[in-house]
């Protein structure tokens, strides 16, 4: 077991969590560096957090070039992705975390996943909500055998799919056990929230067969069905997992439910605390501490690998492409020498009435659908 010398990029919301994350596994991670182009916020972060003698960067290629650091960890906007990953490989580092979705297209998402590769760098996207306790929960409930034999799969989010359906299909692969899919189908329809910083169709409903058979379902944006009361607003999600003797189902709002051979039979339902308090629930910092076991020994492959993250994102764009083309999408997807998705659904995608809603505003998602 080894120290390893990290520098963070983006002190934002999420980088003060991977900040955090890292700060409490001090046996594995050292910060030697933090970079944010918003200086005065860069040194409030470095004193709350209690580094205040850490170097500050205001660029990231001068931070990566001076303090050399083994793991770099970057938590910005979608359109700040490849560019920095190329910096990190040419200054040799040896693992990057990085925030979801991976890329803004899929052709940056392979570029990303070869240079990862190439350079043999451990890479992960921060698909975290796998370590609520009502996801580890669930899973635990498929693997007891609680629920038989998956038969079934579906997934609703009423955030547009690189909100949250990034996450979501990591998750399915995962409580899968990790088969990959083999091929998928597709509607989208909605353009506003293209424009998005996070682009995305108002809606996409897609399905896929995975390698064990098992047949999942998708549906990401303002039409998905919403479980809870208006105040858990439009990040509203859930992950229904059925078996042949029973279902779990696991929300990141906290929400669980099971109907299973160890309920008799009976719906169970109950609230872990959600996602939302992030802040307070430390799911970064096992996290974290999987990365370091992943970079100490080849063989504890972290859960959310970019091997993973790059398959998770090549069903989510087999299903935008089978919606435009009107075709079946067979994976993997090798021939990327097409018109990058986002930029044709911009184009080709008609008004239709659908709605933005913003989940970072908290706004009601029933409300909305009014
Ligand atoms: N995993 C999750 O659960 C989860 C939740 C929310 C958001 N996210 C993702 O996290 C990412 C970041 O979101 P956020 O809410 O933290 O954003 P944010 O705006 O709060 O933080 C981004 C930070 O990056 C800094 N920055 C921007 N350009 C920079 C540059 N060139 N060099 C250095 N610093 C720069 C900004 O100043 C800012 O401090 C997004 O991709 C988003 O989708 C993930």
């Amino acid at each position: 077991m080894s120290i390893h010398t990290v520098a963070l990029m983006g002190l934002g919301v999420r980088g003060k969590i991977h900040l955090h994350g890292l700060l409490e596994n001090p046996e594995h991670f050292r910060i030697v560096g933090l970079c944010d182009v918003d200086e005065l916020k860069m040194r409030a972060v470095a004193e709350e957090y209690g580094i205040p003698n850490v170097p500050l960067f205001t660029d990231f290629q001068t931070m990566l070039k001076t303090v050399r650091p083994e793991i770099f960890v970057f938590a910005t906007y979608p359109d700040l992705r490849l560019n920095v990953i190329q910096a990190a490989a040419k200054y040799g580092v040896k693992g990057i975390s990085f925030e979801k979705p991976m890329a803004r297209s899929l052709q940056e998402a392979k570029q990303i996943l070869d240079l990862c590769h190439e350079h043999h760098i451990k890479a992960v996207v921060c698909h975290q909500q796998k370590y609520l306790s009502q996801m580890q929960n669930m899973k635990r409930r498929i693997e007891q055998g609680e629920i038989g034999n998956i038969t079934k799969i579906h997934v609703e989010t009423q955030a547009w799919f690189t909100q949250l359906g990034t996450h979501y299909v990591d998750y399915i692969l995962w409580a899968n056990g990790g088969y990959r899919a083999k091929w998928v189908c597709g509607h989208v329809h909605g353009p506003i929230c293209l424009e998005d910083s996070h682009p995305a169709p108002d809606y996409l409903l897609g399905t896929m067969e995975l390698e064990n058979g098992v047949h999942a379902y998708v549906e990401c944006g303002y039409l998905a069905e919403a479980h809870n009361p208006p105040e858990y607003g439009s990040s509203d999600n859930r992950l229904t997992v059925y078996g042949t003797d029973g279902y779990v189902y696991a929300e990141t709002d906290g929400f669980w439910g099971a109907c299973t051979k160890a309920t008799g039979g009976r719906l169970v339902k109950g609230k872990d605390p959600g996602w939302r308090n992030h802040q307070q629930i430390p799911i970064q910092t096992p996290y974290y501490t999987d990365f370091a076991a992943w970079l100490d020994d080849d063989s504890k492959v972290h859960s959310c690998n970019v091997d993973m993250a790059y398959h998770g994102f090549e069903i989510l764009e087999g299903m935008c492409l089978s919606a435009l083309d009107n075709v079946r999408v067979d994976l993997p997807i090798t021939d990327l020498n097409y018109e990058p998705v986002v930029e044709r659904m911009k184009r080709e995608l008609p008004p239709c009435g659908s709605r933005k809603m913003d989940i970072y505003l908290g706004k009601g998602a029933h409300k909305e659908r009014d």
